[in-house]
């Protein structure tokens, strides 16, 4: 274990961009309040969320040294995540906040079970295109993380596909995280597949994306169009993980305190502990525990990162134990 440790303190840089959402977290009553009526409420509270955004977090506070690229407002909500950042130690070396953009908040309504609901707005969030890319600072990053590539609408289709080739081109790996897409635009994701060394859809999603029904015919789609590794979410059952060579299911782990609070960021938080484990070395089937086992970690409490404290609860965690 002392490995592990010591592992994980090596400077490692990753770059992750993606979906940056304020979320106003609202314990949901069974039925809403009529017009002209208020109702008390156990929790209301804000928080950084967008899959890129928690992901960033998970890996910071795993000693992963992560940067976040983003254009965002100059606007209260892009302040505020700016400070979550800074507060959580992720470098905001490829960052803007500019007056005619609009930061993207969200209200999430969590309930008694953990589901969420939400409500949000069409427009705005990370803004950040191919352009940014091409002018980044690339030297020392390892890795580059895309979570909920269908969020970022400045950089979908061959945009997308050329950011992750330039990407490897500095010799930098690549993985991306899908997201629901409420556009209908699944296929913009199509040309960059080539260019992904590791892809982690939801169930959901990678049955939209694909077409495909089970994770081994999902996964065998995606390996046919470039994609080298796929690791599909699973919920509760854990994950399903293949390459051209090998597949294997990975369960879950048991939660910290034996109930799911709020599932909201199980899947970045997943990503995050999945890049960590590549990082330092771990085999892939490691790297798929590690992912199971900080998602169960975050699903244990309110909102996408609160949870999340550092790499000796994952240890602790991973000697726990699968469900
Ligand atoms: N009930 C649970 N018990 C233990 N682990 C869970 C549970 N639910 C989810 N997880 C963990 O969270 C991971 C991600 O969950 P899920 O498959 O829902 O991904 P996702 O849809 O991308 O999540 P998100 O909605 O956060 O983006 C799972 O692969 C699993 O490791
Ligand atoms: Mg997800």
């Amino acid at each position: 274990m002392a490995e592990f440790y010591a592992q994980l303190d090596c400077p490692v840089s990753v770059a992750c961009t993606g979906a940056a959402v304020v979320d106003v977290l609202v314990r949901a009553p069974r039925t809403l309040p009529a017009p002209g009526e208020s109702k008390i409420v156990d929790a209301i509270s804000l928080a950084p969320g967008g899959c890129g955004i928690n992901t960033a977090i998970g890996l910071a506070r795993l000693g992963v040294d992560v940067s976040f690229w983003a254009r965002l407002g100059a606007d209260g909500a892009g302040d505020f995540l700016r400070n979550q950042l800074e507060g959580h130690r992720v470098r905001l070396d490829n960052w803007q906040q500019s007056p005619e953009r609009t930061t993207k908040s969200a209200v999430v309504l969590v309930s008694e079970s953990g589901e969420r609901a939400f409500l949000r707005t069409s427009g705005g969030g990370n803004a950040l295109s191919l352009d940014d890319f091409e002018h980044a600072e690339w030297s020392g990053i390892r890795h580059l993380h895309v979570g909920g590539c269908y969020s970022l609408r400045r950089l979908l289709d061959v945009d997308l596909a050329q950011a992750l080739r330039l990407a490897r081109a500095y010799g930098v790996t690549t993985s991306v995280d899908t997201v629901w897409s409420h556009d209908d635009n699944w296929d913009t994701l199509l040309p960059a597949l080539p260019w992904v060394d590791h892809l982690l859809p939801s169930l959901a999603e990678a049955r939209r994306l694909t077409g495909e029904q089970d994770p081994e015919a999902i996964c065998a789609w995606l390996h046919g169009r470039g994609v080298t590794t796929v690791v599909v979410k699973l919920g509760a059952r854990g994950a399903f993980f293949s390459t051209t060579q090998d597949r294997a299911a990975s369960p879950a782990f048991a939660v910290p305190g034996g109930r799911v609070v709020d599932t909201t960021g199980a899947g970045d938080a997943f990503c995050a502990g999945y890049i960590a484990a590549l990082q330092v070395g771990r085999p892939l089937p490691e790297a798929v525990r590690w992912a199971n086992a900080w998602a169960a970690i975050a699903v244990s409490a309110l909102g996408a990162t609160t949870a999340l404290h550092d790499r000796e609860q994952l240890m602790d965690r991973l000697e726990e134990g699968v469900i």
